[in-house]
């Protein structure tokens, strides 16, 4: 079945990027209309112009389809959503996508550095899905795909402001998609691995001409289908492979509620606790998770 927009309204945040142009030029091939914002910055922050906006927008209209630039930081976030008011009326999906490295090694990173990946990736993010939460709740539609990155879910060397802003993004998520579901509005993320200048770096040249941005864009289209029900999901993507990952929790250990606990206790049972291929659950769910407390509190374990 095809997938289409039309009539819908998609915000793309660092729409001027490798990542977000891709996402844009998609979704407006596809009838949607489309706020390409970015702020046209510097990869490690800081800098700003219209250009990187500009150029996504001209490509679109180029192509026969309907775009707006807009030039505010994420950290406004609420300006964004309000120009996609102002232009088109309304609001349906958002993909937060906007994006700044500070790669610095722990000993090395200041609190500024912390600080200024967490205004673009975390605070920004919050900011969009906020201001446009009660337009989606209210016209009982709306797709959200945040974005996350392998840093975040496995942590990398030198990304310690990235990755904690990375994880925080999923956890964010994770709780708009439960919040959102019964109104039918979806969130998902996305861990997208691709070519741009946020890679330059850490990709030989090769690597980097095989990992084409335009092979992330189908799955955030996929997942902002209006016939969707996925949501919650956490999905890695690029070069053409798609996976999705989830929560394993070993099936642990009871001790007694009723007696003292030891440290040496725990250390007799650490086979048991950490061991994976017994019993091992994917909770989905506050109260999945909440199951061996549930049968402690019911006194099933004495
Ligand atoms: N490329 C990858 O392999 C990869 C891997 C993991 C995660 N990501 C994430 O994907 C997203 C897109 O990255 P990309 O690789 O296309 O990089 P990119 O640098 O090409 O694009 C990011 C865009 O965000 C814009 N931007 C930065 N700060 C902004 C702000 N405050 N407000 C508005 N726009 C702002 C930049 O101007 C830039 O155009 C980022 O969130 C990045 O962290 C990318």
């Amino acid at each position: 079945m095809s997938i289409g927009f039309q009539g819908k309204v998609v915000v793309i945040t660092g729409a001027g990027g490798a990542l977000g142009k891709a996402y844009a030029q998609d979704f407006a091939a596809r009838g949607a209309q489309v706020v390409a914002n970015d702020l046209g910055g510097v990869a490690a922050g800081g800098g700003a112009s219209t250009g990187p906006a500009d150029a996504t927008v001209a490509a679109i209209r180029a192509a026969g389809g309907t775009a707006v630039a807009n030039y505010d930081s994420v950290t406004d976030g609420e300006k964004i959503i309000q120009c996609a008011l102002d232009h088109f009326g309304r609001v349906d999906i958002v993909v937060n996508n906007a994006g700044i490295l500070r790669d610095l090694s722990f000993h090395k990173m200041t609190p500024q550095d912390f600080e200024d990946l967490y205004q673009v990736h975390l605070l920004g993010t919050f900011k969009l899905c906020h201001a446009a939460w009660p337009h989606l709740r209210e016209q009982g539609f709306g797709r959200i795909v945040n974005t996350s990155s392998a840093a975040g879910i496995y942590g990398n060397f030198g990304q310690a402001n990235y990755s904690s802003m990375k994880l925080g993004i999923h956890g964010l998520t994770l709780t708009l998609a439960t919040e959102g579901r019964a109104k039918n509005v979806l969130a998902n993320t996305i861990a997208p691995a691709a070519m741009s200048r946020l890679t330059l770096t850490v990709m030989t040249a090769e690597q980097l001409r095989a990992m084409r941005a335009e092979l992330v864009s189908p799955l955030v289209l996929k997942l902002c289908d209006p016939a969707s029900r996925e949501t919650g999901g956490l999905f890695e993507v690029g070069g053409g492979w798609i996976g999705k990952l989830r929560w394993e929790r070993s099936a642990g250990h009871h001790f007694s509620p009723n007696a003292p606990l030891t440290p040496e206790q725990i250390a007799e049972q650490w086979e048991a606790i950490t061991r994976f291929d017994d019993g091992a659950t994917h909770p989905t769910s506050m109260a999945e998770a909440f199951g061996p407390y549930d049968k402690v509190m019911k006194g099933e374990i004495r």
